[in-house]
């Protein structure tokens, strides 16, 4: 299209995947072909950009993929890319196929990576994809809500076979250094305690007293939600609790699947939403930008000042969750709303 400011754009997966890449890969595809863009598929992240690890994207190679999990395009963590002498070889690369711009999916490390390559001279736009939700510029990343979901459905069957041999039940969920999953599958669930690493515990207060608090208020199961950022990790809680406790305890770790699985309608319609927003960018000349959500309105900001933004945890939700769990009013945040 003689009105878009670059012929040809690259799209790539990178670092950890989230449900909701495919449609975020479709949409921008079939974006960039409405307005005449040539599309080419990066395999692998930028391993493969550096590689020239290519497929032609068009029509055909999306359709069907908007509920499919994982990603079409493979993702990968590159150590060559860390390196100023890959980074130029990857630019190299895209100016020998004509890449003039580059759509990227993924989390932080994926856009400082962005970042590296637009000072080669390469046009780059960012979509927040990841199921930890640890992106400061954008209030949604894309994969999430699939996530919490996956984690929810398996600690609501945890939850039955604890209930039936009255144990406690020790669950580790994702979130990388964050506890935002943690957070909302411990709400979603009614669990006993939620440990996120942004609050520092006292385990005799905060663990033991509330497992005792619970059990004298009549539960005979307990649910404590672990993110993995927390230390001690959760088989050394499990450990602890039994040892105060003597309640009969087990672990579980959800692992990856809570990377997996069909895309949530919201993964779906964000990702699509992101998907077409990032090739409009692009056609309109514009780099260096992350594509974000503020409230409800899909936006866009400088890559710069998109990673120099910490991601906040949401400290009154969880104040709220403890305070309704243990029936201290003296623990409700104060009602915020209008
Ligand atoms: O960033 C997504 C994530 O799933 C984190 O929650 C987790 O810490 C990490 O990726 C696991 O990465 P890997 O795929 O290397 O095991």
């Amino acid at each position: 299209m003689a009105d878009s400011a670059v012929g040809r754009i690259g799209i790539l997966t990178s670092g950890g995947d989230a449900p909701g890449m495919n449609a975020a890969i479709r949409a921008a595809v079939r974006t960039a072909q409405c307005i005449g863009i040539d599309c080419v598929g990066v395999r692998r992240g930028y391993a493969g950009l550096i590689g020239g690890d290519f497929i032609p994207l068009d029509e055909k190679v999306v359709k069907g993929i908007t509920n499919r999990g994982g990603t079409i395009l493979y993702s990968a963590r590159s150590k060559e890319f860390m390196t100023q002498e890959g980074i130029a070889r990857a630019a190299d690369t895209c100016r020998y196929v004509g890449i003039e711009g580059l759509i990227v999916i993924g989390g932080d490390g994926t856009f400082r990576g962005a970042l590296d390559i637009s000072e080669h001279g390469i046009k780059v736009i960012g979509i927040p994809c990841t199921i930890d939700k640890d992106i400061g510029c954008t209030s949604y990343t894309i994969g999430f809500d699939t996530a919490c979901n996956t984690a929810v459905e398996a600690v609501d069957r945890l939850n039955d076979t604890m209930q039936s041999h009255e144990r406690c039940s020790v669950v580790e969920v994702m979130g990388h250094t964050a506890g935002h999953l943690a957070l909302s599958v411990g709400i979603a669930t009614g669990a006993t305690i939620i440990m996120v690493p942004e609050v520092t515990y006292d385990f005799e207060r905060d663990v033991v007293s509330r497992i005792r608090t619970a059990r004298l208020a009549g539960r005979n199961n307990f649910t404590v939600i672990v993110a993995e950022g927390v230390k001690p990790a959760h088989q050394e809680i499990a450990e602890m609790i039994i040892k105060a406790t003597g309640i009969d305890t087990r672990i579980t770790s959800l692992g990856h699947i809570q990377r997996g699985g069909t895309p949530h309608v919201r993964d779906r319609v964000t990702a699509t939403r992101m998907g077409h927003l990032a090739v409009m960018l692009l056609a309109e000349g514009k780099t260096n930008r992350i594509v974000a959500m503020s409230g409800d309105t899909y936006t866009s900001m400088d890559i710069r000042e998109a990673l120099s933004i910490e991601k906040e945890f949401d400290y009154e939700t969880y104040q709220m969750f403890s305070a309704m769990t243990f029936l201290d009013k003296n623990l409700l945040p104060i009602n915020r709303g209008k």
